[in-house]
């Protein structure tokens, strides 16, 4: 596969990652620590080097049940994928183990260090490194086979972020973090990469798109929102949204997510057709559960588990049991991963 064929920015080679005008920092480690753990990467093996630095997530890097949704995709040899924000490689690298050219994109050049050093573990040569803002990112038309979009599309509108600091410093008024270099509102942001992703895909292709649901049963009893690791955030009307996170972090709520009805629209209006919803329980990161619409009846309580008090497990066993085993509310799922066709 030649890259430059298919990314048109103007791309430099350094250190076996494509190198492009644009990057960032997004990491649920903080960048101090990153450069101690890239300096072990020299001489140890990727899977020592997570677990003598964080250990914590050695799960979320290497755990197979990551790849859990991916599975529908029906990959083949052949095919060209972009994994959009693809991290440490969590999915880009078990795809590529199956055989496909993989372009994996990110803005964080130390995650893709982590997955470069995977890939060469594993003698895996036929995947592409990009380093990256999506938002800049310049594709040839339907030149991609599959597109991934893992936890991503909700980041978008954001700049910078180190994710415990900045759940952190979302609480406090004084916030410094970095807002994202644009004044677009997160939506318009999206819809500009979704339109792009959809030219760039191949006559038959498809993009696979995972993200939270703004409805989340456990959002409406007060979860905390996995990316502002704020309360209630996510359910609230977008100008409420706007008024309370500037408000309580004295800064604007930018990682929106959506409901089933407002992401269909939202890939229709980015060209998709042929839009197939499916649920993730308990979270789409590594399901245990992906289930269809009629699929719905064989849901089963899950995330109660999760919980240390006595009360709130029963609570959400409670809710569980009856939105989504006996109502089959799938517009409540935690999660949705998204198949759509280009045509
Ligand atoms: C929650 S992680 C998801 C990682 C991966 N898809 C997975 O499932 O393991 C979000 C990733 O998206 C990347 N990202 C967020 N916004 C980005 C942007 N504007 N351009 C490039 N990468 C971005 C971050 O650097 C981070 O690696």
């Amino acid at each position: 596969m030649d890259i430059q064929k298919i990314v048109k920015n103007s791309l430099k080679l350094q250190d076996g990652i494509w190198q492009s005008d644009s990057g960032g920092y997004w990491s649920n480690i903080e960048q101090e620590q990153m450069t101690k753990f890239l300096e072990d990467l020299d001489s140890m093996d990727s899977l020592a080097v997570v677990r003598k630095h964080f250990p914590q997530h050695e799960e979320v890097i290497f755990s197979p049940q990551r790849v859990g949704g991916v599975g529908i995709l029906d990959f083949q040899p052949s095919d060209v994928v972009l994994d959009a924000g693809c991290m440490w490689g969590a999915l880009a690298v078990p795809i590529a183990h199956m055989g496909c050219q993989v372009i994996g994109v990110d803005q964080t050049r130390e995650s893709m260090q982590l997955m470069k050093s995977r890939l060469d573990e594993a003698g895996l040569d036929q995947a592409q490194l990009v380093q990256c803002n999506l938002n800049k990112l310049q594709l040839a038309d339907e030149s991609i086979d599959k597109v991934i979009v893992n936890g991503v599309l909700e980041w978008l509108a954001e700049g910078n972020v180190e994710l415990d600091s900045f759940q952190k410093d979302k609480l406090s008024k004084n916030s410094q973090t970095k807002k994202a270099d644009t004044d677009q509102n997160p939506y318009d942001i999206q819809l500009s990469f979704l339109k792009k992703i959809n030219r760039s895909i191949k006559k038959d292709g498809l993009l696979y798109l995972a993200i939270e649901n703004r409805f989340d049963i456990i959002n409406f009893i007060g979860a905390k929102d996995p990316h502002t690791g704020q309360r209630f955030i996510t359910i609230w009307p977008r100008f409420i949204q706007e008024f309370m996170a500037k408000k309580f972090t004295g800064r604007s709520y930018l990682t929106w997510t959506y409901s089933k009805a407002e992401l269909k629209d939202m890939l229709i209006e980015a060209g998709f057709n042929n839009i197939e919803f499916r649920y993730a329980f308990s979270n789409y990161r590594q399901p245990e559960l992906v289930l269809t619409d009629n699929g719905m009846k064989q849901c089963i309580p899950l995330r109660h588990r999760t919980f240390n008090s006595i009360i709130k497990k029963v609570l959400l066993y409670s809710l569980e049991t009856v939105f989504y085993s006996w109502l089959r509310l799938s517009s409540l799922a935690p999660a949705f991963i998204v198949i759509a066709k280009k045509q």
